[in-house]
């Protein structure tokens, strides 16, 4: 039996907050590519992964299945409904790939990643430098989590720290998260992600967080993604202009490492601006179904899981992840104080901007 091209097209969709995602007809089947990466086939209206063991961590069941007689066997992915899920599932097989092919693994510097991303986009972000600079790369995720003895990254390795902008600063949780790190004057690319309105004081704050644990910045990048809780505003960024900026912005933080560095210049000022919020609170509709992952998956732990349609207001920071991971599309921003400050948005910051980069002198 053959794919529905339909079947096909949803799952283009679905995957396509990992990157660049392409189906390819291969008899009858289709080759699922995820920015020039073959990620795995669409056979049977199934879709199938190639096998890692950092996707292998992320499945709700691992099952593995031969895709057609005589082939190797893959991941069936049982579960092709909820967006972010696949999206991290493709988005990590990519990262997790040995690609002997691409040349810049040459320099294969040893990189580390460092993150705050509650919607995924800063993750996107991060993921697309990382991927520009090394196929070795050690992954710390703090959205939820974040280790609890000091980790040491020495200053032969290369560090890509990066957090979305909250109201035109590192967000708190993540700033003091990112104080459990130490480098030993280890160098480290500084990203920050906002939703088109503006990054403020956050590259410059985060520049200098990361300077008193000790790692030396070498460039430092304001990249646009959609806005997490006004989507119409940069929507469906970044984009492939965003990602060839930030190949580009990769492939020059190399060559400075390699070449040498000295200090930076960025925009921002200190004391850094203080955070103002809007108050306003995500909810569930009827629609929920209790299955638990947004109380799950919460950063702050703000939802209780016994009854996940309410928010703790004093916990919640905004950050949207319980929106984009809720399966059934019943969290969101309700009521009418949303509406207006929406509405407001979307008129004051329709025009595009772009992304800015900052490198450090070289030596
Ligand atoms: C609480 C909160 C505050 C935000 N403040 C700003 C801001 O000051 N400027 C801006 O352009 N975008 C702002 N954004 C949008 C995010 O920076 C943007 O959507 C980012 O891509 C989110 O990253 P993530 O997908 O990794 O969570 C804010 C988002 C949230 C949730
Ligand atoms: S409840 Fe608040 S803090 Fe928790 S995931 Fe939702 S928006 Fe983020
Ligand atoms: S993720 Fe959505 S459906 Fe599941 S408990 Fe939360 S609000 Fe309800």
């Amino acid at each position: 039996m053959a794919c529905s091209e339909d079947f096909v097209q949803y799952i283009v969709e679905q995957c396509s907050g990992a990157g660049e995602i392409v189906a390819r007809k291969m008899m009858g089947d289709y080759c699922l590519y995820c920015d020039g990466v073959v990620v795995g086939l669409i056979c049977d209206n199934s879709l199938y992964i190639k096998p890692t063991e950092a996707v292998r961590a992320l499945l709700d069941e691992v099952v593995f299945r031969k895709p057609y007689d005589g082939a190797k066997d893959y991941f069936y992915i049982t579960n092709v409904d909820n967006r972010d899920y696949l999206s991290d599932i493709v988005r990590t097989t990519v990262v997790n790939m040995t690609k002997p092919k691409i040349k810049r693994k040459s320099k294969n510097m040893k990189v580390t990643t460092i993150y705050f991303s509650a919607t995924y986009t800063t993750k996107r972000v991060v993921e697309a430098v990382a991927k520009n600079l090394s196929n070795e790369v050690t992954v710390y995720d703090i959205t939820n989590d974040a280790p609890t003895d000091e980790v040491t990254i020495p200053a032969d390795e290369l560090v890509v720290v990066g957090v979305p902008v909250y109201a035109g600063r590192v967000p708190a949780m993540a700033a003091e998260r990112l104080r459990r790190f130490r480098g030993e004057s280890t160098p480290v690319v500084v990203v920050a992600v906002y939703g088109n309105r503006h990054y403020d004081d956050a590259v410059l704050e985060l520049h200098d967080i990361m300077t008193e644990c000790g790692f030396r910045t070498v460039s430092a990048g304001a990249f646009i993604a959609q806005h997490s809780i006004f989507p119409k505003v940069g929507k469906a960024r970044p984009d492939a202009e965003d990602m060839a900026d930030i190949k580009a912005f990769a492939e020059k933080s190399a060559e400075l490492v390699t070449k040498g560095f000295g200090t930076i210049a960025l925009s921002g000022n200190r004391p850094y601006k203080v955070p103002g919020g809007i108050p306003i609170w995500p909810t569930a509709s009827k629609k929920c179904t209790a299955c638990g992952a947004c109380a799950r998956l919460c950063p702050t732990g703000a939802i209780d899981p016994t009854s996940p349609k309410g928010v703790d207001k004093t916990k919640c920071i905004k950050c949207g992840r319980c929106i984009v991971v809720c399966p059934a599309k019943a969290r969101r921003f309700y009521g009418i104080k949303y509406s207006l400050a929406a509405a407001r948005f979307n008129s004051a910051f329709a025009v595009r901007r772009e992304n800015e980069m900052w490198f450090a002198v070289e030596k």
